[in-house]
């Protein structure tokens, strides 16, 4: 993975078919996603409960651009290794899933991935300044985690405040939730590169109908790229 900041599509498989993970992988990459974005969740960090491990390991064959892994994961540390060796290209972990987000962080770095850290709507800008130099990429969520198809909160304020904190540092800022071709030139606008996308990249197509997955992509990412 090398670093730049252009806008770049990442459609959460949260909102593909479920019994067709591998299919829906390869035709949004197929129709212009840059990155495949891998929601994890444990039925007691959030609400609901996808999948783990074993599932990303077998999704692996069928990326071919960058496996970005969301953990909605606590306790995240004993989870780790197991999602290294799935072929995570990054991994994400909640600044409020536990008490030691430091460790967490160097654990993911040290078993080879990137790190990525996330921040709920009611956490601060300021809860990840002390850790920034042991990211790649900051998530803000502009959604509470746990379902795809949410209302978007609006989080320009702190997503300007993260770029400011970042300066000329190789950091992505990653948006998730609610991103449609309305809100995305908001979050570009304040210093976003990375753009999850659910329902608005996966709505109107299937694996068998997969040309509106690209109208979808090349229309968030035309809106992002006018702000
Ligand atoms: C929410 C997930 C998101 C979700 C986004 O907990 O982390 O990645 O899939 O879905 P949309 O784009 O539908 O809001
Ligand atoms: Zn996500």
């Amino acid at each position: 993975m090398t670093f730049d900041r252009s806008i770049k599509i990442a459609p959460s498989i949260l909102a593909s078919d479920f019994a067709n993970f591998g299919a829906e992988c390869a035709a949004v990459e197929a129709q212009g996603a840059d990155w495949i974005h891998v929601d994890v969740m444990d039925g007691h960090f959030v609400p609901a409960i996808t999948f783990g491990a074993q599932t990303c390991k077998a999704l692996r064959p069928h990326i071919k651009t960058v496996m970005d892994v969301h953990l909605m994961i606590s306790p995240v540390d004993t989870y780790l290794e197991g999602f290294a060796e799935a072929g995570a290209d990054i991994i994400t972990a909640h600044v409020e899933a536990g008490p030691h987000i430091h460790r967490t962080l160097q654990n993911i770095r040290s078993l080879g991935c990137k790190a990525g850290v996330a921040l709920n709507p009611g956490t601060p800008a300021e809860a990840v300044a002390d850790v920034l130099d042991m990211v790649d990429l900051v998530c803000v969520m502009t959604v509470n985690p746990g379902f795809g198809g949410q209302k978007f909160i609006d989080m320009t304020a702190k997503i300007a405040k993260l770029r400011a904190m970042i300066g000329d540092r190789p950091i992505h800022i990653e948006i998730d939730g609610g991103v449609d071709p309305t809100t995305a030139p908001l979050v570009a606008a304040a210093g976003a590169d990375v753009l999850v996308a659910g329902s608005a990249v996966f709505r109107g197509g299937s694996v068998s109908n997969p040309t509106p997955y690209g109208e979808n992509i090349r229309a968030i990412r035309a809106a992002a790229s006018q702000s």
